[in-house]
C-alpha cells in the first residue's frame, strides 16, 4: 500500500469553480446524492413489508401502494440517485485527487464490495419494477428483500469510510483495514444514517399516498398510520446524536459546539429540524393517530432535506482542517509534509501553470496565486464563498502577514501555512493585488527585512497543526 508520506506532496490538476468554493461543489452535490439514497434504502424496507402485509392479509391495499411508490422510488434513486453519485466522483476527483487516492488505497476491498452491493441493489430493483407485476408473490417478496438489503448493504461499507476520514482511530497506527472500518464513529454514524432512512421513506410515501387520490379518507387514515411506525426509531435520535459526538475528537466537537458559530448554526437547524418532524411523529401521527395530508408530509420531508443537508455539512466541517484526520489536510497536504514545505516552498515542484498567465503583471504575484490555489482554494475564494477578500482585504499588510503565517493559530480549523517566505509574501501581494481591482501594474515587493520577519512568524507558529502546536508551545513555555 502507498501512502502520501513522502516529504514532498504528489501533484495533480485541479479545477478552479470560481466563485463557488471547492469544498462547496462537493458538498452541495452530496446532500442531494445521500437524500437521495438513504430515501431509496429505507423505500426498500419499507416496500418489503408492506409486500409481506399484503400477502399475509394484513393490509389490502399494500400492493396498490407499492407499485406507485416504488415509481417515484425507481425514478429518483436510479436516475438522480446515479446521476449525482457520478457527479461526485468527477468533482472529487477533480479538487482532491490526493484523498481520493488515499482512499481507494485505503480501503480498495471494502469499496469494490460497496460496488457489488450497489449493483446488486439496481439489479435486483430493476427487475422488481420490470417484471413484479407478473411475479408470484414469493419472488417479489425475495426480490424486494434483495433489493433491500443489498441498499442497505451499500451503506453499510461506505459508512465505514466515510467515517474513517473524521475518526481514523487505531488505523493511524497500524493501518490495519478493520481498524481503519470500524473506527470510533462508524457504529452512531451507521444507526443515525438509517433512522434517517427511515424517516425519509415514511415521508416519501406519505406524500405519494395523498397524492394518489385512489383511497378514500378512512383509508389513508389506515396507510398513513402504519407507515408512521417507520419514523418510531427517531426518538432514538437524540441519544444516538450524542453518541456520535461523544466518540468525536476534542477539537471537532469543540468547532461543532459553539467553536464555530456557522456549524453551531448547522447544528440548531440539523436537531431543530429532527426534533420537529420526531416529535409530530411520536405524539401526532403514532399516539393521537392524526392524519398527515400531503401539504404536511411535504413540509416535513422539506424540513429533512434542510436537517440531512445541516448534518452532512457538520460532518465534513467537524474534519477540518483535515480530509482524513491527522493524516492529509485538505488542501492535499500530509502533516509530515509541512516542514519540509516550509523550506522548499510549495509551487517550486508544482508542474501545472497557471490558465491565465498572462493577466498577472508580475512574477511574484504569478507565484503567489500558485501559493492561493495550492494551500488556501480548497476552503476559500478569493470573492466568493468563504471569500478572502471579505475576510483580510481590510487588514493591513503587516496583519496579513503574521496571521497567514500562523494560520493554525489564527483559526484552528486551517491547517498551517505550508510553504516558505518568499511565498509566503507573494501570496499576500497577490491577494493585495485582488483587492486593489486586479491593476495592470504591480510593484514587486522585495525586502529582506520583510521576508526575515515572515521567517520569524513562521518559525513561531511551528509546523504542527492545532491543537498541538499550541500544546507544544505551552509544554515550552512550562520548561
Ligand atoms: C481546511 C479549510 C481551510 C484552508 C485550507 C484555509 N482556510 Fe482560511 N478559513 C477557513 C474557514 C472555515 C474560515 C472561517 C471563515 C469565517 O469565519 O467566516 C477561515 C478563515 C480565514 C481567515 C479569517 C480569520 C479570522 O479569524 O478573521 C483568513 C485570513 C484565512 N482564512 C486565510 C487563509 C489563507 C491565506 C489560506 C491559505 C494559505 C487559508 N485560509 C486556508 C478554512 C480554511
Amino acid at each position: 500500500m502507498t501512502e502520501p508520506s513522502d516529504l514532498l506532496p504528489n501533484l495533480y490538476p485541479v479545477n478552479d469553480y470560481g466563485p463557488v468554493m471547492k469544498g462547496l461543489a462537493i458538498g452541495g452535490l452530496g446532500i442531494f446524492h445521500v437524500f437521495l439514497a438513504q430515501f431509496a434504502i429505507g423505500g426498500g424496507f419499507l416496500m418489503w413489508w408492506l409486500e409481506w402485509l399484503g400477502q399475509t392479509g394484513r393490509e389490502p391495499l399494500a400492493r396498490k401502494l407499492i407499485d406507485s411508490v416504488f415509481r417515484v422510488l425507481i425514478l429518483l434513486s436510479f436516475v438522480t440517485g446515479a446521476l449525482t453519485g457520478v457527479g461526485m466522483w468527477l468533482t472529487s476527483i477533480q479538487v482532491s485527487a490526493q484523498t481520493i487516492g488515499l482512499m481507494v488505497d485505503s480501503f480498495h476491498w471494502v469499496w469494490a464490495t460497496e460496488w457489488i452491493f450497489f449493483w446488486l441493489e439496481i439489479a435486483a430493483g430493476y427487475a422488481f419494477y420490470r417484471y413484479g407485476d407478473r411475479l408470484p408473490g414469493r419472488t417479489r417478496l425475495a426480490l424486494l428483500g434483495i433489493y433491500s438489503i443489498a441498499g442497505f448493504g451499500s451503506l453499510f461499507w461506505i459508512n465505514g469510510i466515510l467515517s474513517w476520514q473524521l475518526t481514523p482511530g487505531a488505523w493511524i497506527a497500524n493501518h490495519d483495514v478493520w481498524a481503519g472500518f470500524f473506527n470510533p464513529t462508524f457504529w452512531p454514524s451507521l444507526i443515525f444514517r438509517t433512522i434517517v432512512c427511515g424517516v425519509l421513506a415514511a415521508l416519501g410515501a406519505a406524500i405519494v399516498i395523498n397524492a394518489m387520490g385512489e383511497f378514500t379518507r378512512a383509508e389513508r387514515e389506515r396507510l398513513i398510520h402504519r407507515i408512521s411506525v417507520f419514523m418510531l426509531p427517531m426518538i432514538a435520535m437524540p441519544l444516538v446524536a450524542a453518541w456520535y459526538l461523544a466518540a468525536m475528537p476534542a477539537d471537532s466537537r469543540g468547532w461543532i459546539m459553539g467553536g464555530s458559530m456557522v456549524m453551531t448554526l448547522f447544528v440548531s437547524i440539523s436537531a431543530g429540524g429532527s426534533a420537529l418532524i420526531g416529535g409530530y411523529a411520536v405524539i401526532a401521527l403514532w399516539r393521537q393517530k392524526q392524519y398527515m395530508n400531503g401539504a404536511t408530509a411535504t413540509l416535513l420531508a422539506a424540513i429533512a432535506f434542510g436537517a440531512t443537508g445541516a448534518g452532512e455539512f457538520i460532518r465534513e466541517g467537524a474534519r477540518k482542517p483535515y480530509s482524513v484526520r491527522e493524516v492529509l489536510f485538505s488542501n492535499a497536504i500530509t502533516p509530515a509534509q509541512v516542514a519540509s514545505l516550509r523550506e522548499h516552498g510549495v509551487t517550486a515542484q508544482n508542474p501545472y501553470p497557471l490558465r491565465d498567465e498572462a493577466d498577472y503583471p508580475t512574477a511574484q504575484l504569478r507565484k503567489g496565486r500558485l501559493v492561493y490555489r495550492s494551500l488556501c482554494s480548497v476552503c476559500h475564494t478569493i470573492s466568493g464563498a468563504n471569500a478572502l477578500d471579505a475576510l483580510m482585504g481590510g487588514w493591513t499588510v503587516d496583519q496579513k502577514r503574521m496571521n497567514v503565517a500562523m494560520l493554525q493559530w489564527t483559526e484552528g480549523f486551517m491547517p498551517p501555512f505550508a510553504g516558505n517566505a518568499e511565498e509566503l509574501e507573494a501570496l499576500i501581494q497577490y491577494l493585495a493585488w485582488e483587492n486593489a481591482g486586479r491593476p495592470p501594474a504591480w510593484r514587486e515587493s522585495n525586502d529582506p527585512a520583510t521576508i526575515s520577519q515572515i521567517k520569524m512568524w513562521l518559525d513561531r507558529a511551528g509546523t504542527l497543526p492545532a491543537p498541538k502546536a499550541q500544546a507544544a508551545f505551552a509544554a515550552e513555555e512550562s520548561r
